[in-house]
């Protein structure tokens, strides 16, 4: 049994005032963890704050992004031990932003997965796909190629946590999500992968979600699918009302 996760991803968005009020504004109007698990994904620079804001409320505080080391002479970077100490339980992984803007390789993200791992949090691994693959046909080899690329060297026990989305380019931003369809064939491609890497019992306790568009319009449909067990919002989740609304989509 999946606990579905409903997640926001703000990018580059937002101030640390708004940031604080939006975690003030909704820590009474989130389901209970056990239900269904919401976390929202923020600059590095609010996470601290939101965490002191955030007491008993079942709010996630996850981070965008980190480094594959602890320490070290690496300027600019964001230590994963830094963000586990802070109170940070979640970790994007991999978005296609990162991929395509900072050359971020499947060998950077494997890496990255097992310092997340290795630091007690859990990764939310995101896979894209471009239109122009679609076109060529190859858009599935290459979701299976990220896929098993990403968690290289990750024991079944640790595989087991982790949290992995399906995040077509062609739907990210663009107003235009995938169809229930599409969406839900890309996540059980993810899970077919995960069953031949592990084992079906792994693959299924695994969470897949999907991003792409997602607004209080499609989310309902989009989590009556089998192989879909949430969501990741980049616009819809910087309103606090519409988070509030994801959240409570049953
Ligand atoms: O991580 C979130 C995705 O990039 C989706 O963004 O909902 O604005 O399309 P979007």
């Amino acid at each position: 049994m999946r606990i579905p996760f409903i997640g926001g991803n703000w990018k580059m968005n937002l101030s640390l005032n708004e940031a604080v009020e939006f975690v003030e504004e909704i820590k009474d109007k989130l389901p209970v963890a056990s239900e269904v698990e919401t976390a929202i994904a923020a600059s590095p620079l609010f996470l601290e704050s939101m965490i002191k804001h955030n007491a008993e409320s079942p709010l996630k505080i996850t981070a965008e992004n980190c480094f594959y080391k602890n320490s070290g002479a690496y300027t600019g970077e964001v230590s994963p031990l830094a963000l586990s100490e802070m109170g940070v339980g979640y970790v994007i992984v991999g978005h296609s932003e990162r991929r395509r803007y900072f050359n971020e390789t499947n060998d950077i993200i494997n890496k990255k997965v097992h310092a997340v791992l290795n630091n007690r949090m859990i990764p939310i691994i995101c896979c894209d796909e471009t239109m122009g693959r679609v076109d060529n046909g190859d858009h599935f080899s290459w979701v299976v190629s990220q896929v098993t690329a990403a968690v290289q060297g990750v024991s079944e026990e640790d595989a087991a946590k982790i949290i992995i989305a399906y995040e077509p380019s062609w739907a990210i931003g663009t107003g235009h999500s995938a169809s229930t369809a599409e969406a839900e064939e890309g996540c059980y491609l993810i899970r077919q992968t995960l069953a031949d890497i592990y084992s079906d019992e792994v693959a299924d306790q695994i969470r897949v979600l999907y991003g792409g568009s997602v607004t209080e319009k499609n989310i309902k449909s989009l989590m009556k699918e089998n192989d879909i067990d949430g969501v990741l919002a980049g616009k819809a989740s910087l309103s606090a009302s519409e988070f509030v609304k994801l959240a409570n989509f049953k």
